[in-house]
């Protein structure tokens, strides 16, 4: 299957080589800055010797490239500069991820898409927009990566592998995350029998900021280790129809009780990308900031012009 990764800054180019080198696909990796994929599919093919796997990746500033993918992982898009306010970076995400849309809607009018780009919430809403397509076949990178940061900050806290964990975040990829700790296990066992209050809400805290924390240590740019790492793990889900149950923002026309946009929620994924949505039991606190949030990303979405 043909897989195009748009946007090969520092989570579409290590997506890009996660994908190949697990055999998923024939990438294609694309950029609007000249030369910048090719150059970087070329080394990337250059290490094929020596990792003995002829996987397929090839790269390009020419958007026409993606044709007739089955996959697209739209990575594309600015970081927040100083100075600029979220609400610029939302206008100019937004122009950016319009024209990718009229390419994909065009050119892989079939294909499942990824969308990646931040504020990923509004921007899988608006994607959905733009595109017409079926939400089921639409839908956002984010809380698998906060699942997999709460899971990891807990595996440090208790000494225990993080394999051991099963952790559920849901909500939105950002303000309004929702790490859910009754919902987390160890083997089957509630954190409570490991922790008190205060721990876990430290924890949970610290899942919330931990993209910030990175950044602030980066010094620039943002996260891309864990988040290629959680959108090559739901592209396996779709190539493989594993059909995992991987947390998504999705598009809720009535689950939660939320209508007509996009928020992050478990779901399984297969070969027809998201195949079932699943309806957590969530107390009435967390419901209202699920539904919150929701309501919040559809206001944000309103602003933007298809
Ligand atoms: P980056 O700045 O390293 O790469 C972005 C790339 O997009 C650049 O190479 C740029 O030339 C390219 N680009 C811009 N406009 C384009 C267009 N019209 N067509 C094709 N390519 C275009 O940024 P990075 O670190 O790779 O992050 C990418 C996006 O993913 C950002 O919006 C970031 O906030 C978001 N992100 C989202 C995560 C999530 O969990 N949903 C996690 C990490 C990053
Ligand atoms: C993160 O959470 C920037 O969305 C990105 O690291």
């Amino acid at each position: 299957m043909k897989i195009s990764i748009i946007g090969a800054g520092n989570v579409g180019s290590l997506t890009a080589m996660r994908i190949a080198a697990d055999g998923l696909g024939e990438v294609m990796l694309v950029d609007v800055v000249k030369g910048l994929a090719l150059g970087k599919a070329l080394d990337l093919e250059d290490a094929r010797p020596i990792l003995k796997n002829n996987y397929s990746i090839q790269g390009s500033d020419d958007i026409g490239q993606i044709r007739d993918s089955g996959i697209v992982v739209v990575t594309a898009g600015l970081a927040r500069k100083p100075g600029m306010t979220r609400e610029e970076l939302l206008l100019k995400n937004a122009q950016i991820l319009k024209s990718i849309c009229l390419n994909i809607k065009e050119l892989a009018p079939e294909a499942i898409v990824i969308i990646v780009t931040n504020p990923l919430d509004i921007m899988t809403l608006f994607a959905l927009r733009v595109t017409g397509f079926q939400p089921a076949r639409l839908f956002g990178m984010g809380i698998s990566l906060d699942t997999s940061r709460f899971v990891n900050l807990i595996s440090q806290e208790l000494r225990l592998p993080a394999t051991d964990i099963e952790g559920m975040v849901i909500g939105a990829h950002g303000e309004g995350m929702l790490p859910l700790p009754q919902l987390t296990k160890v083997k089957g066992v509630g954190l409570d029998e490991f922790m008190d209050n205060e721990a876990v809400k430290s924890l949970v805290t610290r899942t919330i900021n931990r993209g910030a924390q990175i950044v602030a240590n980066l010094g620039t740019g943002s996260a891309f280790f864990a988040p290629s790492a959680a959108i090559a793990s739901i592209v396996r889900s779709v190539v493989k129809d594993e059909k995992r149950v991987i947390g998504v923002c999705s598009y809720l026309n009535g689950q939660y009780g939320v209508k007509d946009t996009c928020i992050g929620v478990p779901c399984r994924l297969g070969k027809h990308g998201i195949e079932q949505i699943i309806e957590l039991d969530l107390s009435g606190e967390d419901l209202e900031i699920l539904v919150k949030s929701a309501q919040a990303v559809a206001r944000s979405a309103a602003q933007l012009s298809e």
